[in-house]
């Protein structure tokens, strides 16, 4: 096995490694430590089945059933199938802003206990576009003045499914899946658990307001929280190939897709989730 960092802000490549076999004790401890210390890798592979992902995502953590029951595989709660193929020509939207997708997230943050890891591997790709980007926000805090960082530090957000700062609505939900996301409030810098990293923990689509402050004033301290964390210096874009497996830390990473790819081209993806700890 390989592993070799993919740029300067974060990530890095895994090869030489069959995900079809399990992997014995010394490798996984090695993929964890790797995970830590660069928060995010990317195995190239081919496509696994669900159970063999199933056993990819077991080494980094513990695998958690997914919120959109439309997109379980086979009735398998923890792998989705992520389509987002534009299958009419109106499916595509002229302003890409309004594709919930492209804006910086960090997954799952609308629930009380967010996952802390995601897997996604790609089934099939578009002939261009539909690269997905990560943000280091470990980095992005680390390299504040510390005169800002007083002011943000120790600030609770309120998080929902949805928020009026986002420019794009999401996916409608059954009322089964909106009782479960009612809002909830994380710290806006938040403490790794396994590595006491600060990171900024803000999801531009569904971070609302700081708590305890009026819209104007929390809106002007989200927005630089949001121009800050996702700088070219710490952002690292993704060129699908079919197969690659990637798996990020949501703790200390937001991501984005270009949703900008051709229409009727598939675009596919599986996905896990792993299950994290409270945020502080
Ligand atoms: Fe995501």
């Amino acid at each position: 096995m390989r592993i070799e960092p993919l740029c300067s802000a974060l990530g890095a490549e895994v090869s030489d490694i069959d995900l079809s076999q399990p992997l014995d004790r010394e490798t996984s401890d090695a993929l964890r430590a790797a995970y830590l210390e660069h928060h995010l890798l990317c195995f190239r592979s081919d496509p696994v089945t669900p159970a063999e992902f199933v056993r990819v995502a077991r080494i980094f953590g513990e695998p958690q059933r997914q919120l959109i029951r439309d997109e379980w595989v086979d009735g398998v709660e923890e792998v989705s199938m992520l389509n987002s193929t534009y299958e009419r020509p109106e499916d595509k939207p002229e302003d890409m802003s309004l594709v919930r997708l492209t804006g910086w997230h960090t997954d799952d943050s609308y629930f009380p206990v967010p996952a802390h890891s995601t897997l996604l591997q790609s089934i099939q790709i578009p002939e261009s576009g539909g690269q997905t980007s990560f943000a280091n926000t470990r980095k992005a805090w680390e390299d504040m003045a510390e005169d800002r960082k007083a002011v943000f530090d120790g600030l609770m957000a309120v998080h929902d499914y949805d928020t009026i700062r986002a420019p794009g609505r999401p996916t409608k939900l059954t009322a089964t899946e909106d009782s479960e996301t009612a809002e909830v409030i994380h710290p806006l810098i938040r403490t790794h658990e396994d590595t006491g990293a600060k990171a900024i923990y803000y999801n531009a689509n569904r971070t609302d307001r700081v708590t305890g402050m009026e819209r104007e004033e929390s809106d002007a301290l989200l927005d630089e929280i949001a121009e800050q964390h996702t700088r070219p210096q710490y952002v690292y874009r993704h060129e699908w190939r079919v197969g690659d497996l990637l798996v990020w830390d949501n703790r200390c990473l937001v991501h984005s897709v270009n949703m900008d790819f051709p229409v009727q081209q598939s675009r596919l993806h599986q996905r896990m989730l792993l299950k994290g700890t409270v945020p502080v």
